[in-house]
């Protein structure tokens, strides 16, 4: 099997971004060298505690959870509880995780993990607000082109926003920390909801999670059940349009998704469309392409996947 692919998850869990850890835990290909909680869906606390609550969950207790930013860089923290539920994984039971937080402050270790792993060897994966990787970014602009590739989750173009008529909720969070990243010169690819709305978790496939047998397929499918209200009553989609998965799924088999190298860019300043991502699909200005934007996906091909994985779990 060729090497494994080296990932730092950043991550503001989330029922989505469980599903992403619990893929990529589950998956051979990947090596996850850390999980980096960020405030996001709900406040960091709950999602450094979410993060290990996934990891117990997969059986991978040894995995290292670090604490990030507890706030975007220049703004107050949003959270979106009226989507993930108070706790941010509301759904199944939860419990208070035995396994530890690392003393590290996550923006420490992405520095440290990207200055001492051989450059191009890392990615960063990223599912929630960009704080942390632009707080990184900031404080040792070495670390740079160090970056194998990030694979985030944020923006929206044809789809538009989901927090606001023209922002999607990870990059409106810190609209500041989306522009630095995407200014970094690094390999850049998104996933926004142009996509990852066409991966909704119909009855079919939440069926399929909980007929697992397994307490991972359980717990996911409770956790889809709960997530998937927001969107079945703001879209009427036929199901929870698993965002943050797609990044995961994209490490695994790239070839389950399309879209155009193009320039994005991020509103800072426009109150209107602040956090707005505009994507120049129809390539009319001169900028020049910073990002792979993804605007299809082989859904039954990622379920597929992603069921069969977490079939690998306890
Ligand atoms: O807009 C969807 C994104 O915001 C997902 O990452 C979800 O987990 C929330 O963080
Ligand atoms: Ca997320």
């Amino acid at each position: 099997m060729a090497s494994k692919r080296k990932i730092i998850i950043d991550t503001d869990p989330g029922q989505d971004d469980a599903v992403a850890i619990l893929l990529a835990l589950a998956s051979p290909e990947i090596e996850v060298l850390g999980i980096t909680a960020v405030a996001g869906n709900v406040p960091l606390s709950l999602t450094a505690k979410n993060a290990r609550i996934i990891c117990e969950v997969a059986g991978k207790a040894d995995t290292r959870v670090f604490a990030g930013c507890d706030q975007p860089m220049r703004r107050n923290l949003v959270t979106a509880e009226h989507v993930h539920g108070r706790t941010g994984l509301d759904g199944p039971d939860l419990w208070e995780p035995t396994m530890p937080i690392q003393d590290q402050h996550a923006v420490d270790f992405i520095i440290e993990t990207l200055r001492s792993e051989p450059t191009g060897t890392v990615t960063l994966a990223t599912l929630g607000p960009l704080t942390n990787v632009a707080t990184a970014f900031d404080r040792a602009p070495d670390i740079v082109p160090r970056v194998a590739e990030i694979v985030s989750m944020g923006g929206a173009y044809f789809e538009v926003g989901n927090i606001t008529p023209a922002a999607e909720f990870n990059i409106y969070v810190d609209p500041e920390a989306a522009d630095i990243v995407f200014k970094s010169g690094t390999p850049l690819t998104l996933m926004p909801l142009d996509v990852t709305h066409k991966a909704l978790v119909t009855k079919p496939r939440n069926d399929a999670f909980r007929s697992l047998g397994n307490r991972t397929g359980v717990f996911t499918a409770e956790m889809t059940e709960f997530f998937e209200r927001f969107d079945k009553e703001k879209y009427g989609s036929a199901g929870a349009p698993l965002h943050d998965p797609t990044v995961i799924a994209y490490l695994i088999n790239p070839d389950l998704f399309s879209g155009r190298h193009i320039n994005v860019e991020v509103e800072t300043t426009s109150d209107l469309t602040l956090g707005m991502t505009v994507a120049d699909w129809w390539r009319v200005t001169n900028r020049p392409a910073n990002a792979t934007f993804m605007g299809d996906l082989d859904a039954d091909g990622f379920f597929t996947l992603l069921t069969e994985r977490l079939a690998r779990l306890p």
